[in-house]
């Protein structure tokens, strides 16, 4: 302990040493800071600052430490406040006073930075590989049901006749933003802190490049004092993680209401539905509400960082400590959700009879009946208007489009021929054939594309 009580002649009060610790939750990092110091050891040793010899114990003492944690015989310290006065207390414990020789050019500031960046490009990662195999989940969904048409929808009133496959293919064009946002917080996370100290940079020869090699970054950072007060790579991450939740929760609105009896176009496997404890019948679609709820509380992590981070003067400041509980919070989100969401994409139904049923039902093919006199000669807007009041007229009759004669429809516009009756559905989506359309060969194209970005960029 006496290592950070330093000029101290009094222990902390234990409420203070509770406060202030932040080994409860940064005890994950032990990975990131064992890697980080192992390559420190290796460096200061390349360099002459500490003997080959010594390099050797520290780093075998590290491991040892490493495998201690793993198999969990370590005992995390609150006194100690983090992981890293955590394993270092443990490393001098084990082999002597030569363990005091790794905190050598370096401080905590720079470490937990390293620490952190290390955490962040694997959680990247980690999000990336979840994101994909999401995308192969809507892809398998669109392909299963190529032929699915159901209505789509303006505010949430129906409005024209989509092709499923194009109504879940507008899901992986989201979601392939979001890979693209954390593909370019990467860059900006892959950047090697160790150099820059306390805030200064160091008064040793050390070798960064050698470091950053050592730990695959792929730059070094150029400013000290950036360098130990910047977490935008961890807002960065936060913030691409919020637009993608907010993706994740449209989707699970519309799994909500897909699979309510309003609407009855889904069926959610059993593994992917809950009871009610009191209404038998039920079959709630727990999974996706809670995706829904929980993407609230990863924007809030994001908002409670940008907050703690605002009114902060360079460099270090003990306030930073705060990024981590919601930090790794957010991944766990992000990860678990993508997860089980890919199972419940996987697994449900879609019921094709009601889904043709309710693209039958109304009068969904209303701009059909307003572009059919447009290609006779009718101005748009005048089109418009006539079949906006033959639709009020055959809703007054009770009749659908097909069950209008042609004489009730020669009342509204002299344009209308026989041909009036060749309108379908499958016509009007044959007939959006323009790219981004909903037309089956479009669909089948974006199909293709999207299955070309998965294989081409790799993951499972
Ligand atoms: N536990 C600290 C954090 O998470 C590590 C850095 C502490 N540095 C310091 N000078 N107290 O930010």
């Amino acid at each position: 302990m006496s290592h950070i009580r330093g000029r101290f002649k009094k222990a902390a009060d234990k409420l203070v040493t509770e406060y202030t610790a932040s080994i409860p939750f940064d005890w994950r990092l032990y990975p990131y800071d064992i890697v980080g110091s192992i390559a420190h050891a290796r460096m200061l040793a390349k360099q002459g600052i500490i003997s080959q010899k010594e390099a050797e114990t520290i780093i075998k003492g590290l491991k040892s430490i490493q495998r201690e944690i793993e198999k969990g015989e370590f005992q995390f310290k609150p006194e100690l406040e983090d992981i890293h006065m955590n394993i270092e207390a443990r490393l001098i414990e084990k082999v002597g006073e030569v363990g005091g020789k790794l905190h050598t050019a370096r401080s905590r500031n720079d470490q937990v930075a390293l620490d952190m960046r290390l955490f962040t490009k694997q959680a990247i990662s980690d999000t990336l590989l979840s994101l994909r195999k999401f995308q192969r989940a809507l892809i398998s969904l669109a392909e299963a049901n190529k032929d699915v048409i159901i209505p789509g929808y303006t505010h949430l009133q129906p409005a024209q006749p989509v092709l499923l496959a194009h109504h879940l293919l507008a899901y992986f064009e989201m979601l392939q933003r979001d890979v693209d946002r954390f593909s370019d917080c990467l860059r900006r996370t892959d950047v090697m802190p160790l150099g820059s100290g306390a805030l200064a940079g160091v008064a040793y020869n050390i070798d960064r490049e050698f470091l950053a090699t050592e730990l695959g970054f792929n730059r070094i950072s150029q400013n000290s004092m950036d360098a130990v007060s910047d977490r935008d790579f961890v807002l960065e991450y936060e913030a691409a993680a919020s637009i993608c939740m907010m993706h994740l929760s449209r989707l699970a609105e519309e799994i909500i209401l897909w699979s309510s009896a309003e609407f009855n176009f889904i069926e959610l496997d059993e593994a992917y539905a809950t009871g009610s404890s009191i209404m038998p019948q039920k079959k709630n679609p727990d999974v996706a509400e809670l995706a829904r709820g929980k993407t609230g509380r990863v924007y809030g992590k994001l908002m409670a960082l940008l907050t703690t981070m605002k009114g902060l003067p360079l460099s270090y400041n003990k306030d930073m400590q705060e990024d981590k509980e919601g930090f790794f919070d957010t991944v766990d989100t992000i990860l678990s959700t993508l997860e089980v969401f890919t199972g419940m994409i996987k697994s449900l139904r879609i019921k094709t009879e009601n889904t043709k049923r309710a693209v039958e039902r109304g009068y969904i093919l209303a701009t059909d009946l307003a572009d059919y006199l447009v290609k006779k000669g009718e101005a748009f807007r005048t089109a418009h208007a006539l079949v906006a009041r033959l639709v009020s007229y055959a809703m007054e009759k009770g009749k659908s489009f097909s069950e209008l004669s042609l004489a009730e429809y020669k009342k509204f516009s002299p344009r209308f021929e026989r041909d009036v009756y060749s309108i379908t559905i499958e016509s009007s989506i044959a007939a959006r054939d323009v790219v981004g359309g909903t037309a089956p060969k479009q669909v089948e194209w974006a199909l293709a594309r999207a299955k070309k970005i998965i294989g081409a960029r790799g993951g499972k």
